[in-house]
């Protein structure tokens, strides 16, 4: 079972949310909240891998998501809740199912638009990393991340997190622009 408690966070100074913001392992009942956080980031954000005609998760798909992550020992899905709304989410994921590489996880995260530059990503990392670092089997989180989104590659490097090499044109636009991708490391 991996879980963390709900920590209180406040916005950093200047964001125009009065209101603090909880951070906490997903629970099934977040699912349609969730979604809905997931579906607004893949609307607005182009660093990230899924278009939003690809996200066709249902509730129920998304509740049992969240179900097994809680279940899985070395797995875990944060959400950033402000009121009732879910405005970021992190998972930590074991991507690759050997033995050989129980000790890895790949992260991923995203914040709404309205709620970034306000230190959401930045507390949601510090409990995943946390976590992670006190986890007797992991040692290692790998994340992937488009060379264009340089916000998101500075928050990993404020982190520790290194470079360990870059895939041209990791990604191709619609429109046929290619990006490349950055793979990057933290030992814990
Ligand atoms: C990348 C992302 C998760 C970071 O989360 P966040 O809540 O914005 O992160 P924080 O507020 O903790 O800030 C991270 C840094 O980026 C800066 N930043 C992030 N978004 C910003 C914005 N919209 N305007 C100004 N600065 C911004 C912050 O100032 C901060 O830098 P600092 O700590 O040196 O001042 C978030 O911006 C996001 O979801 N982006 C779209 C999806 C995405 O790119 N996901 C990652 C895919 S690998």
């Amino acid at each position: 079972m991996a879980r963390v408690e709900s920590t209180t966070h406040s916005f950093r100074a200047g964001h125009a949310a009065k209101s603090g913001f909880d951070v906490r392992s997903a629970e099934p009942d977040d699912a349609a909240a969730m979604l809905d956080c997931a579906r607004e980031v893949f609307r607005t954000s182009p660093y990230l891998l899924t278009s939003p005609d690809e996200f066709t998760l249902t509730e129920e798909q998304e509740r049992e998501f969240i179900a097994g992550m809680l279940s899985h020992p070395r797995q875990l899905l944060l959400v950033a809740v402000s009121g009732e709304r879910v405005v970021g989410i992190l998972d930590l994921r074991q991507t690759i199912p050997r033995r050989k590489a129980r000790h890895r996880v790949l992260l991923g995260m995203s914040v709404r638009e309205a709620y970034r530059g306000a230190g959401v990503g930045t507390a949601l990392m510090e409990r995943a990393l946390g976590w992670a670092k006190a986890h007797p089997d992991l040692a290692l989180v790998t994340l992937e991340v488009y060379a264009e989104n340089v916000r998101a590659v500075a928050l990993y490097r404020r982190f520790g997190f290194v470079e360990k090499g870059t895939l041209p044109g990791g990604l191709i636009h619609d429109d046929g622009s290619a990006w490349d991708q950055v793979e990057m490391f933290l030992r814990v």
